[in-house]
């Protein structure tokens, strides 16, 4: 299978699983918040934490069908961790995904309200994994729980806010970017291992790849507010100045050095894993991606 079909067929397994998932629940009372949650789901998106999902089982001989359950929660606290960014009382934004903000549709309660439920629910669907070790179900709730939380993305988010009025240095720019970004991509290399029963060395080596990968993802997160478009982006661009951005940090130019750097260094982790040259080749494609 060439890969880029691997990725549309991630891509569409997790959709599907995530719609099938709620497609019970619209005779509930609650219908609105169910259709404010969908929305921000079903926008779009790359999938990308779903396809390291995957693809980290698949490497560790794990049939990657088994890690749905894992790759819909990230998923959905991906969406959730968007829904809530977007809010006027974070970054105010309008756009995402190329549709208005959820907030913007469905007004802020229910904005924060289908983030809540989002991030809740993923914790279900998260335990309903059968893995081939099942003790290691317990380890991976609990890094989905740290990397989702207070000392991971929400951590992130919060030191982003704070950091705001000021300048802050590089080591200060790397830890609000490890947090915010690098928790949850971390939590989807990570749970891919624990889903594909691979190794305590794998499971390093994913981190490890998570945490590289993640800050190549951010670098080149903040290069689109400058060079992107709002239109192949589907949100808005040049809505990050003044804020403590790897771009301002460094340059454009030293930017686009730093994420082949830390791709390259990202990739060299995957030789603990057989048959991983299309995840190197996901890798080394987001270093040029428009969106
Ligand atoms: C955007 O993530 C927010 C960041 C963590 C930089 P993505 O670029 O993966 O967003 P989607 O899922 O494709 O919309
Ligand atoms: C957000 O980072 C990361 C999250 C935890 C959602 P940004 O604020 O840079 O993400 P975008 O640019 O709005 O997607
Ligand atoms: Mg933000
Ligand atoms: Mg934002
Ligand atoms: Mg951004």
């Amino acid at each position: 299978m060439n890969s880029d079909s691997r990725w549309a067929e991630y891509a569409a397994y997790i959709e599907n699983y995530l719609r099938r998932y709620y497609e019970g629940f619209h005779s509930e009372p609650q219908k609105p918040l169910f259709e404010a949650m969908e929305y921000s789901l079903m926008a779009g998106g790359k999938r990308l934490r779903p396809c390291f999902v995957f693809e980290f089982c698949r490497m560790c001989g794990g049939d990657w069908h088994q890690a749905a359950p894992f790759a819909a929660a990230i998923e959905m606290i991906h969406t959730y961790s968007l829904i809530h960014d977007d809010l006027p009382c974070m970054d105010n934004d309008d756009f995402r995904r190329g549709k208005p903000t959820n907030h913007k549709v469905f007004g802020e309660a229910m904005a924060v309200l289908s983030g809540d439920a989002l991030l809740t629910d993923a914790f279900a669907v998260a335990a309903s994994a059968k893995l081939p070790k099942p003790e290691d179900l317990a380890t991976a709730i609990g890094v989905l729980s740290q990397c989702a939380g207070s000392l991971g993305m929400v951590g992130g988010q919060v030191l982003d806010i704070m950091s705001e009025e000021r300048l802050c240095t590089e080591q200060e720019v790397l830890d609000i970017q490890s947090r915010k970004t690098g928790a949850l991509i971390n939590a989807a290399c990570v749970l891919g291992v624990l889903a594909g029963g691979g190794s305590e060395k794998q499971i390093e080596a994913a981190a490890s790849f998570a945490g590289l990968l993640g800050l190549a993802f951010q670098i080149r997160d903040d290069m689109l507010d400058v060079i992107g478009s709002a239109q192949e982006l589907g949100k808005a661009v040049g809505v990050d100045q003044g804020k403590n951005t790897f771009v301002r940090l460094y340059g454009l130019e030293k930017c686009e050095e730093l994420v082949r750097k830390y791709t390259n260094s990202a990739v060299n982790q995957l030789i603990h894993f057989s048959d991983h040259t299309a995840l190197e080749a996901l890798a080394r494609s987001l270093t040029e991606r428009m969106h």
